[in-house]
């Protein structure tokens, strides 16, 4: 699939079997999540931009690197949120803002509650994050949001999406990446992915 990148890694495969199982508790969910967020968004920033720098080791100067544009973190509430901590591990500079959408459940459709976007996202590169692509209209709707800002590179990082909601990506926003550990069956009747692993704003938080 263009602009799909299914992360094929044997820790991958073991963290996401470990986040389908019913039978992770909450906790272990939150931890799964999080070293499994830091794999894909390694594989997400491959190509960050970088540039020389040099760099004083204790016995001489020698060519090091910096990355050329800062990174802003976009975490789609509420689950996005489970994903922020292991990306923050990877990148510590990074900037963090929030995007908060619930879907409704009869519409499907995404509904915005709240937003606070770092000023800096017009120029950085932003990774918007997320745990589940299912319909894609949570995606489509950040991403929306985002352009409208002003913000002009934008990648998408999810766990698990279904082929309608990368479909719907890919039609509305056909520029932007979207890194994933697997894409899944299909939506069923009430929208869930299958086989999927659930709502994962109930599992991260332990709400259902
Ligand atoms: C889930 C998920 C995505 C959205 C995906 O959030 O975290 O944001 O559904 O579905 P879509 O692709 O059909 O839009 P939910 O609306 O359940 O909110 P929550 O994270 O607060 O639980
Ligand atoms: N949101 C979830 O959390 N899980 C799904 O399967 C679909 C949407």
């Amino acid at each position: 699939m263009t602009g799909v990148t299914v992360v094929d890694h044997p820790l991958v495969a073991r963290h996401l079997s470990v986040l389908r199982d019913k039978a992770t508790p909450s906790g272990d969910f939150r931890r799964r999540l999080s070293d499994i967020s830091m794999l894909l968004l390694f594989e997400a920033l491959h190509d960050l931009r970088v540039r020389e720098d040099a760099i004083e080791t204790p016995l001489e100067t020698t060519g090091g690197m910096r990355l050329s544009d800062e990174i802003v973190i976009i975490a789609i509430l509420r689950a996005g949120l489970g994903m922020t901590d292991g990306a923050l591990r990877l990148i510590p500079e990074a900037r963090v803002g929030h995007l908060g959408l619930y879907r409704d459940e009869e519409s499907l459709q995404p509904v915005g509650y709240y937003e606070s976007v770092p000023r800096h996202a017009t120029d950085a590169e932003v990774i918007v994050v997320d745990p589940m692509l299912a319909t894609g209209g949570s995606a489509v709707s950040a991403l929306d949001r985002l352009k409208e800002d002003g913000v002009g590179r934008l990648r998408f990082v999810c766990l698990v999406a279904a082929p309608e909601g990368i479909a719907a990506v890919r039609e509305r926003h056909p520029e932007v990446p979207i890194v994933c550990a697997a894409v899944d069956r299909e939506l069923d009747e009430r929208g869930y992915i299958r086989p999927g692993l659930g709502d994962a704003g109930d599992r991260i938080f332990g709400t259902d």
